[in-house]
């Protein structure tokens, strides 16, 4: 099972992203968008792991007690550089409890054998990936510059930065990712609540 662990988000940001994508997306056509339902925010990548994992997995995670804090989504950027993008994000404003919860998330994953992660956490909303490209904010083998969000780009820097407001979380989630050609399915398995 491919899994990972993320925050949802509430259905005002949604609607306002997706408000937002339905005008962008167009000047990335060959961009791979994620469907509006599919919008998360990924606080630790899990990987590959056999199905026997799953239940130690949700038990370190329910373990966990953390503050929330409100989130703020907005503006945008691209990983792992503007030139060389492979990922089309929104930012996130947000207050230590967020960056808290992924340490601590990273470290309950390391107990059950899962590599921490070797990178301070950066908090984003994937909105679209170029390529076969995966979600990950650091240089890939692969990466290098590529047209598939320069239209984009300068479209985008012509319009004031874009404000799609603040939620605060009150759980965390253990998805299961399912890639197919026609995308990725996510689902949710457990639900583990914060603050
Ligand atoms: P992101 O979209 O928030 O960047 C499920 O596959 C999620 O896990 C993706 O949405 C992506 O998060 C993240 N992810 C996938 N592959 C990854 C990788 N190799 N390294 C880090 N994060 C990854």
């Amino acid at each position: 099972m491919r899994l990972f662990i993320a925050l949802d988000i509430d259905d005002s940001i949604r609607h306002r992203i997706t408000r937002f994508v339905e005008g962008v997306r167009n000047f990335a056509p060959d961009g791979r968008w994620v469907k509006p339902e599919s919008l998360h925010v990924t606080l630790k990548f899990v990987g590959e792991q056999p199905d026997t994992a799953v239940e130690k997995i949700k038990q370190e995670l329910a373990s966990i007690s953390c503050a929330s804090s409100e989130i703020h989504f907005r503006a945008f950027g691209f990983f792992p550089t503007p030139k060389s993008a492979r990922v089309f994000w929104i930012g996130m404003e947000t207050g230590p409890p967020i960056a808290q919860l992924a340490a601590v998330i990273d470290d309950k994953m390391a107990l059950v054998a899962i590599p921490k992660e070797n990178r301070p956490f950066s908090p984003h909303l994937t909105l679209a990936r170029a390529g076969g490209g995966s979600g990950s904010p650091r240089w890939r083998k692969g990466d290098g510059p590529n047209r598939t969000f320069q239209l984009l780009q300068s479209k985008l820097a012509a319009l004031p930065a874009p404000d799609f407001g603040t939620m605060t979380p009150h759980e965390f989630f253990l998805y299961q990712s399912q890639i197919s050609p026609k995308g990725s399915k996510y689902t949710k398995l457990a639900k583990f609540a914060l603050g």
